[in-house]
């Protein structure tokens, strides 16, 4: 079982043109499939989940498309925080959220502060986020620190850029998931997914139901997870792995 699955949610534009309608109904079907998973994951004794929400370069999208996604988080944020936090799930954002509006903002910290001491399953939603910008975020921290004196460019290691990029104080994902038929990582979490088992589907997101969330764990549960040793030393369980990768079996 993976202790952290991260999704890329995709679809919901595609699903939507299908039916013939406004994109942002894709958005809303989105949306119901974020609490399917959020069940599953609580049923399964998954520890952590992380969705791609929203990436640094959906900023780009037309103004109405990223209008009507923001008025979703925020109806979102204030529709399932309280169930969220009854269900035992703490919350989290990981992105730029400066470039989010006060209310939003606002929001986020609330929500984060309201959870932050639950313990059932650990859910980041990544909204303006790309895996370059947290690493160069990461990047830029280190070089604070080494110019106010703390720490010395020798010391600059995987385990140091590791502690600073998004999501740190977590195992870093097990499985990977992307709905929707793209192949690509579309810039998200580039570090923490060194590691991680790809799994993809061809269905659009509105669409996911449980029996491919349980495709997805049966098709990770016979990979076999090497962290680059040989399938021998795996079968002795030799216990080594790559800095900051948690081996979950
Ligand atoms: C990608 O589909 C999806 C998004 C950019 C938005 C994801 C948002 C949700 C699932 C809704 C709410 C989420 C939360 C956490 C409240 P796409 O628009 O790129 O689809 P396409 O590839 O078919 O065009």
């Amino acid at each position: 079982m993976p202790r952290h699955v991260a999704i890329i949610m995709d679809g919901n534009g595609r699903w939507a043109a299908r039916r013939r309608r406004p994109r942002v109904i894709g958005h809303r079907a989105g949306a119901r499939t974020v609490n399917l998973c959020i069940d599953f994951c609580l049923e399964r004794g998954i520890e952590a989940l992380t969705l791609f929400a929203f990436s640094s370069e959906n900023w780009g999208r037309p103004e109405d498309e990223v209008g009507a996604l923001m008025k979703l988080f925020l109806q979102a944020l204030d529709r399932e925080v309280g169930e969220l936090h009854r269900r035992g799930v703490r919350l989290r954002f990981i992105g730029d959220r400066a470039r989010f509006s006060d209310a939003i903002r606002a929001r986020m910290d609330a929500a984060e502060a309201h959870t932050a001491g639950n313990t059932a399953l650990t859910l980041s939603v990544a909204a303006s986020y790309g895996g370059r910008h947290d690493i160069a975020m990461a990047a830029r921290a280190l070089a604070e620190d080494v110019a106010a004196g703390r720490l010395r460019p020798e010391d600059i290691d995987e385990a140091a850029v590791g502690a600073r990029v998004a999501l740190a104080d977590l195992p870093a994902p097990d499985l990977f998931i992307r709905t929707g038929g793209d192949l690509r990582i579309s810039n998200f979490l580039l570090w923490q997914l060194a590691y991680t088992e790809l799994w993809f589907t061809e269905t659009l997101w509105p669409e996911l139901d449980v029996a491919e969330l349980e495709r997805a764990l049966q098709a990770y549960a016979v990979r076999e997870r090497r962290f680059g040793l040989t399938g021998e030393q795996i079968a002795r369980d030799v216990p080594a792995a790559p800095p900051h990768q948690t081996r979950s079996r």
